[in-house]
């Protein structure tokens, strides 16, 4: 986790570097920091967030420097810990997104060639190793320093006297943005937006040399050439446009992500038909390995996939698949992730492809590592989500799996087409939830009072009630649970009473009478019961204390109308007890570390 970034030019570093940091947050940010270098290198940081850092700062001046945001894992977040860390004579400062392994050994052994130590963070020993080595020849040293560590480390070097930065891109993400007599170097994108948008996306193993006028790139001791690219997104997509909240923005934003997904896999009105990079051959059983939000997407798509493909489909959490997943040799499976940094994912990528897979990745960043590991990629298109919550990326994902699912799907040809008709209408389903927000609003206000709720759902709408129930607890810190309707009475009723609600996804699909049956078992059991039902049921309206309404869609579909309520519930439920809502509490949106 964490974010980097740089700049080396003509222009006053410190407010590039501090704007880049703000942008960089969603990343992590117990703490922060910059170096700039101006004849000797000058350091503040703080345990602060990014606002807080720039109104404290003192001025500094000088044309080349580094921040960071931090995410801590080595170190409680502190003034000491946070980054810049420099070496014995503050004349080399880094930063870094990763985790050194071999940290440990390599301190000690410094402490005994005679250096000192001030933090608890593996990052320190960069600063001293690249110390050992520096005698006038940068390259060398980055070299020699790289060649003892192990684990994963992004990082970007700033030393007094030389002029640019050098770099190193090991299992995080790390882009070099081009100006005019200026570079930047950044972890992602929104960072430099603001200044270009020509990109170099360095490769793991990379090392650079960044100077204002030029770009030098190292890969296993031999110059190479990485390709420049254009960002498609703009920088109105990354900033918050007179929304109060990023998360806000994007709730709002997913009509329009429907839209664009969905019109990535589609030609004048026909399917692409090899957007996912697999044939019919390949369908006979999926394997999907996800995490967080991307999980539940997951768990969505397996209940598309199993309906339209009558397939098996198996879908596990990356972390619990790389201790514990067994898969044949060969076949084909799917790696979903919004970021495309996500180490658990990652990891089980490679595993995967190691035992013959052809691995697929949707992610939705262009460049991002799972696209270098992937055999295929497919982009979803929502463009960048700054919130730490993930909202308009699931949606984009459900609409990848509609889409991968309806490709495939054996069903007649009147009936596809139908139904890829009916999808395309949920840019205005969606707009209907949208419009109800101020309903939601009141609920939301009645919510907030609790400190425990549950959420029910069946079959698609299951991983709904899960994500819905995710949702709430991040960004309101209120304890919620997901289960699956029919399970709730085997040992969560003990909870049940007045003081916890649940909120019961009520389609009307064939769950329907099961879930009615269930709301009055709940409500024999005093807990107040939320429903989200769709227009036009009045029955509901009777059997609880409260119906959040969605418009009537096909059975396939109600998760997409379902999830922007609960999302909608979840924002308004954390505002209205004051939470930081686009930067929970002790969270990232890019996690790099498993
Ligand atoms: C973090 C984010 C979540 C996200 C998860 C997986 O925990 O806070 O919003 O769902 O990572 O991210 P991925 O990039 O793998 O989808």
């Amino acid at each position: 986790m964490c974010g980097i970034i740089g700049y080396t030019g003509e222009k006053q570093a410190q407010p590039i570097l501090l704007n880049g940091l703000a942008k960089l947050e969603y990343r992590g940010y117990d703490s922060c920091g910059i170096a700039i270098a101006a004849g000797d290198i000058a350091v503040y940081k703080d345990a602060v967030r990014v606002e807080a850092l720039k109104k404290a700062s003192p001025k500094l001046t000088g044309t080349s420097g580094i921040g960071h945001t931090r995410w801590a894992t080595h170190g409680a977040p502190s003034q000491i810990n946070a980054h810049p860390h420099l070496d014995c004579n503050g004349e080399i400062a880094v930063v870094h997104n990763g985790v050194i392994n071999n940290y440990q050994e390599l301190r000690n052994r410094l402490i005994e060639e005679g250096h000192t130590f001030v933090s608890e963070t593996d990052t320190e020993v960069i600063a001293h190793l690249i110390e050992k080595y520096y005698g006038g020849n940068l390259e060398e040293a980055i070299e020699s320093a790289v060649a003892e560590m192990e684990g994963s480390y992004t990082i970007i070097v700033l030393i007094k006297g030389e002029s640019g930065l050098a770099v190193v891109r090991k299992e995080s993400p790390l882009i070099i943005g081009l100006g005019d007599k200026e570079n930047f170097v950044s972890s992602d994108v929104p960072a430099i937006l603001d200044y270009t948008d020509r990109v170099i996306y360095l490769e793991d193993g990379d090392i650079g040399f960044i100077t204002r006028n030029s770009i030098k790139v190292k890969s296993a001791g031999k110059e190479v050439k990485r390709e420049e690219h254009k960002i498609l997104w703009n920088v109105e997509e990354a900033q918050k446009s007179g929304y109060e909240h990023f998360l806000l923005k994007e709730i709002h934003e997913q009509p329009k992500v429907i839209r664009n997904t969905l019109g990535e896999y589609t030609r004048e009105a026909e399917p692409v038909t090899d957007t996912f990079g697999m044939e019919s051959a390949d369908m006979e059983s999926m394997l999907i390995l996800a995490c967080g939000t991307s999980y539940y997407a997951s768990l969505v798509g397996k209940y598309i996939i199993e309906e339209l493909l009558r397939i098996p489909v198996r879908v596990e959490p990356a972390s619990e698949f790389n201790y514990f997943g067994h898969t044949l040799a060969g076949g084909v499976s799917l790696a979903i992730l919004q970021s495309g940094e996500t180490a658990d994912t990652l990891r089980a990528m490679k595993k995967l492809k190691e035992s013959g897979h052809k691995v697929i990745a949707i992610t939705n960043v262009v460049g991002s590592t799972a696209s270098r590991i992937a055999s295929h990629t497919v982009y979803t298109r929502a463009g960048p989500e700054i919130s730490v919550a993930a909202t308009k990326t699931f949606m984009a994902q459900l609409m990848a799996l509609y889409w991968l699912a309806l490709s495939f799907s054996r069903l007649g040809t009147r009936k596809l087409s139908s139904l890829r008709n009916e999808l395309r209408q949920m840019p205005g389903k969606v707009q209907q939830v949208l419009d109800g927000e101020e309903s939601i609003v009141e609920h939301a206000r009645y919510l907030s009072r609790f400190e425990n709720v549950f959420f029910i759902g069946r079959g698609m709408n299951y991983p709904i009630a899960l994500e819905g129930a995710l949702k709430l607890k991040e960004i309101s810190y209120i304890h919620a649970e997901g289960y699956a309707a029919g399970e709730l009475k085997h040992g969560p009723f003990a909870l049940l009473g007045t003081d916890t609600p649940v909120i019961a996804i009520v389609p009307g699909d064939n769950t329907y009478e099961a879930m009615l049956t269930n709301i009055k078992e709940i409500k024999a059991r005093g807990s107040p019961v939320i429903a989200l039902a769709e227009e036009g049921n009045e029955t509901i309206e009777e059997l609880v204390d409260r119906v959040i309404t969605v418009p009537r869609v096909n059975p396939l579909f109600t998760p997409v109308v379902n999830i922007v309520a609960l999302q909608l519930l979840a924002y308004h439920t954390a505002r209205e007890r004051g939470c930081s809502i686009d930067y929970p509490r002790n969270l990232a949106k890019s996690v790099t570390v498993e």
